[in-house]
C-alpha cells in the first residue's frame, strides 16, 4: 500500500531519479543507480511509519496487573483521583495510587501540615481520609469510568483493620488491586510501625493476603536496618509486588519561636532529597526478592524513572513532584515514550538489561 501510494506520487511529481515510462532509453548503470535510490527512499519512508514514538512498547507487567505504562501516581499526592481528572488524562497514566484508606473516617493531623525543606518536603496530612465505606459509595462509582488502573492503599491500626478495609474493598468493582500502608503504628505493639518488624511484616501481610482475591502490593517503610529481611517477609506472606518506599521520618524547628513547623511535630520527608537513600533500597530489596518492585521516592525527570527502572523497578509512582505540576505523572509518560525511541530502545528491558550487565 504504502510502496504503491509512493510510486504513484513521485510518477505524478515527474521525480527524475524515478524509473518511469518517460525513463527508457538509460543506461544499465542509471537504472541501477535509479533503483538503489528508489529502495533506501522507501526504506526510509517504511521505516519512518514503523518507528514512530507510537510504536515504543511502554506496558508493564506487576504480577496479575498489566499497565499502559510504568508510570504511576503515588498515594496521598493524588487525592482519589478524581481531583485531578480536570487537569490530567488518568487514562495516560499506568494507573494511581488512592488516598489510604482506613475503616473509619480521619480528620488528620492539626495544621500546619507541610513544609517545604532543601530538595525536598516534609508532610504530616496525619492520614486524613473519607473512610473506606465513603470511597465505596461516592468517589469508586466515578472512578470506575475511566481506563486506568486504580490501586486501593489500606492502613490500619490493628491487623482486624487492614482486614475489615479489605473486606468492604473486596465487594465493590472497579479496583486493580491493594496496596498495604505497613508504615503505621502498630497500637497493639506499643506503637511500633508494622512495617520494621519481619514478623510484624508477615502478619499484616498473611492477614490481608487471606482477605484479598484482588493483587496485593506492600509498600514498605524505609525506617528499617534490613530491607532485604522485610522485602523477603512480605514475599513469603503472598505479597504480589512490593512498593520502595514510604516517606523518611524527619522534622524541621524554627529556633526563633521553639516550635516545630509541623503541627504534629514530625513528619515524613518526601522529593528529590530522598532519591539516592530510595534508590538503594531498591536495589537491596530487587537482590533479595523475586516479587516485581515499584519505585518510589523523588522521581522529577524522565532520568529519574531510568533510574529505577534499570535498577530493576518493574514500574514507578510519582509523588511530591504532583505538588508542583499536577501534570506531572502524564508529562513523564510522554518523556519516556520519547526518550526510549531516540535512544532506539524499544522496550524497557533494554535499559534494565544494560544495567545489570554492568552491575550483576
Ligand atoms: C502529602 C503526602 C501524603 C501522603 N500520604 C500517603 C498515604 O496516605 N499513604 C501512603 O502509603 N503514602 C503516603 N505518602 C507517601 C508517598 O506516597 C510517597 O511514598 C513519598 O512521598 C515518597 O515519594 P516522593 O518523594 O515521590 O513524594 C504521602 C506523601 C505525601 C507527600
Amino acid at each position: 500500500m504504502i510502496a504503491e501510494s509512493v510510486t504513484n506520487a513521485r510518477e505524478q511529481e515527474g521525480d527524475p531519479t524515478f524509473p518511469t515510462s518517460a525513463s527508457v532509453g538509460k543506461t544499465k548503470t542509471d537504472w541501477l543507480s535509479d533503483f538503489c535510490a528508489e529502495r533506501y527512499q522507501l526504506r526510509a519512508i517504511l521505516c519512518d511509519e514503523v518507528s514512530s514514538a507510537g510504536a515504543v512498547d511502554l506496558s508493564a507487567k506487576i504480577g496479575a496487573v498489566r499497565l499502559r505504562n510504568p508510570i504511576l501516581a503515588a498515594s496521598g499526592t493524588f487525592g482519589y483521583g478524581l481531583e485531578f481528572a480536570h487537569l490530567v488524562d488518568l487514562n495516560r497514566l499506568g494507573g494511581f495510587v488512592t488516598k489510604g484508606l482506613s475503616r473509619e473516617p480521619i480528620e488528620g493531623a492539626p495544621a500546619p501540615r507541610l513544609f517545604p525543606t532543601p530538595s525536598g518536603m516534609l508532610n504530616a496530612i496525619g492520614l486524613q481520609n473519607v473512610g473506606v465505606r465513603a470511597f465505596v459509595a461516592e468517589k469508586l462509582p466515578v472512578l470506575r469510568k475511566f481506563d486506568t488502573a486504580v490501586i486501593a492503599n489500606v492502613f490500619g491500626c490493628t491487623l482486624e483493620d487492614y482486614v475489615e478495609v479489605i473486606r468492604v474493598l473486596e465487594d465493590a468493582e472497579g479496583l486493580a488491586g491493594y496496596e498495604l500502608n505497613i508504615s503505621c503504628p502498630n497500637v497493639k505493639r506499643g506503637g511500633m510501625q508494622f512495617g520494621s518488624d519481619p514478623s510484624a511484616v508477615a502478619e499484616v501481610v498473611s492477614a490481608a493476603r487471606k482477605a484479598a482475591k484482588r493483587p496485593l502490593w506492600v509498600k514498605l517503610s524505609p525506617l528499617v536496618t534490613d530491607i532485604g529481611l522485610i522485602a523477603r517477609a512480605a514475599e513469603e506472606a503472598g505479597a504480589d509486588a512490593l512498593t520502595v518506599a514510604n516517606t523518611y521520618p524527619a522534622m524541621a524547628i524554627d529556633f526563633r519561636t521553639g516550635k516545630s513547623r509541623l503541627g504534629n511535630k514530625t513528619g515524613g520527608l518526601s522529593g528529590p532529597a530522598i532519591k539516592p537513600i530510595t534508590l538503594r533500597l531498591v536495589w537491596e530489596a530487587r537482590k533479595a526478592v523475586k516479587t516485581p518492585i515499584l519505585g518510589l521516592g523523588g522521581i522529577e525527570t524522565v532520568e529519574d524513572v531510568l533510574d529505577y527502572l534499570a535498577i530493576g523497578a518493574s514500574a514507578v509512582q510519582v509523588g511530591t513532584a504532583s505538588f508542583a505540576d499536577p501534570r506531572a505523572s502524564e508529562g513523564l509518560v510522554e518523556a519516556l515514550t520519547n526518550v526510549l525511541f531516540d535512544s532506539k530502545a524499544f522496550t524497557l528491558n533494554e535499559i534494565r538489561d544494560k544495567f545489570l550487565t554492568e552491575n550483576g
